[in-house]
């Protein structure tokens, strides 16, 4: 049918316009439009390498997927006492940076935090001590990749928790600083992606399969069902528990999202003998997915990312807590998966992104003439 299309394409479009900015629809799927691209994705991007980088509280982590489909976990860069102290700081909950004012105090903070900046600029520094910190966090991972690919990275995509205190121009101006520059794709507007969904298409759970042809793409997702997501983050510095309503690893609603610094991997490390540390583990879990009323319970899909969520107890005391309610089993699956790590996952599923969003058409269907540009 497409190539149908195409002639009506070539024979009416192609004659009246040798630039080849217009478009002609292709088809009208489930209320979208798709068209032909005027040309195909260059041969260059096809073949790139998608580089990922995801940022945790403790540490950086990167990895690569090459075109052939291999994915490699490039390395971890630990993070500064600042770093730390900057992820901590920006995460939730949420406070209002800039005008309406609450109180007058905050007027006066946020004029000296501008003052400030002002100051920093005119000495030609970073407008703030955090984007120095997060560029030299960028910087060294950077280099990690450089090492395996043999040149410096430019086109990245960045996974990070949930930090609504960051202010979307510091995260550009260090990115800038690293002379990196953020991935985007027509389906996803950003300089980020949230590590959930990073950690998700790192699983392959509900890409999908054919991203080279945005329409089949579209009809693979169309299938994905809505899925009550529980996302557990557990290291050194601290346990986030997160709920979700996943729609697919581009929409999701979250729903809860608790962070508990003190039932992090390092309290346990301190005093091994606190007897009930573990089992405080699953019962906060079991809390937190539960607290708005019933929804999202009972979970159908378990993400896990963190250097410590792999650890043998930490498993066994959210097993014990989701059984019993539900079929725990399957919830497993994709994490006994060969080559699975809790450490990398969302900087490969990052990794994933970048790829396709470097080798994706925007918005369009390849024409017929493209065959063989993908091989
Ligand atoms: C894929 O490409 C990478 C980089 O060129 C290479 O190291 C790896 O061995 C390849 N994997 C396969 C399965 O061909
Ligand atoms: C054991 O750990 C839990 C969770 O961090 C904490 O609430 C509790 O007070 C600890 N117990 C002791 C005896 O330190």
């Amino acid at each position: 049918m497409r190539s149908t299309y195409l002639l009506l394409f070539l024979g009416i479009i192609v004659p009246q316009s040798s630039c080849g900015t217009s478009q002609q629809p292709l088809n009208e799927g489930a209320n979208r439009q798709y068209y032909i691209c005027d040309g195909c994705v260059p041969r260059e991007l096809v073949l790139a390498p998608g580089v990922g980088f995801d940022l945790s509280s403790p540490y950086g982590t990167a990895a690569i997927r090459y075109y052939n489909g291999t994915v490699v976990d490039i390395g971890r860069v630990e993070g500064s006492p600042e770093y730390k102290d900057f992820m901590a700081r920006l995460s939730a909950p949420y406070k209002q940076y800039g005008p309406p004012f609450r109180t007058p105090l905050d007027r006066v903070e946020y004029d000296l935090d501008q003052a400030k900046r002002r100051l920093r600029r005119l000495q030609k520094l970073p407008s703030t001590e955090d984007i120095s910190t997060l560029h030299v966090m960028l910087s060294k991972m950077r280099y990690l990749v450089m090492q395996e690919l043999h040149m410096l990275p430019r086109k990245i995509v960045l996974s990070l928790p949930y930090m609504p205190n960051f202010q979307p121009e510091d995260l550009a101006e260090a990115m800038e600083l690293a002379d990196l520059t953020p991935l985007e794709s027509f389906r996803h507007f950003g300089d980020s992606l949230d590590n959930t969904k990073a950690a998700l298409a790192g699983m392959g759970t509900g890409i999908c399969e054919h991203w080279q042809d945005i329409q089949k793409c579209d009809e693979e997702q169309d299938r994905f069902k809505i899925k009550q997501t529980l996302a557990l983050t557990y290291t050194y510095d601290e346990l986030v528990v997160e709920t979700f309503l996943m729609i697919n690893p581009y929409h999701f609603i979250r729903v809860e999202r608790s962070r508990f610094p003190d039932l992090s991997y390092g309290t346990w490390d301190t005093d091994r003998t606190n007897t009930t540390y573990w089992d405080t583990i699953g019962r906060k879990v079991v809390e937190t997915a539960k607290k708005r009323n019933t929804l999202p319970w009972p979970v159908e899909e378990l993400v896990l990312m963190g250097e410590y969520a792999e650890e043998k107890r930490f498993l066994d005391s959210i097993w014990k807590a989701l059984g019993g309610s539900m079929d725990v089993q399957k919830l497993w699956a994709p994490l006994q998966r060969p080559k699975f790590s809790a450490e990398f996952i969302a900087a490969r599923g990052a990794a994933e992104m970048a790829k396709r969003w470097l080798g994706e058409t925007w918005g369009c269907v390849e024409g017929d003439w493209c065959e063989g540009n993908r091989d």
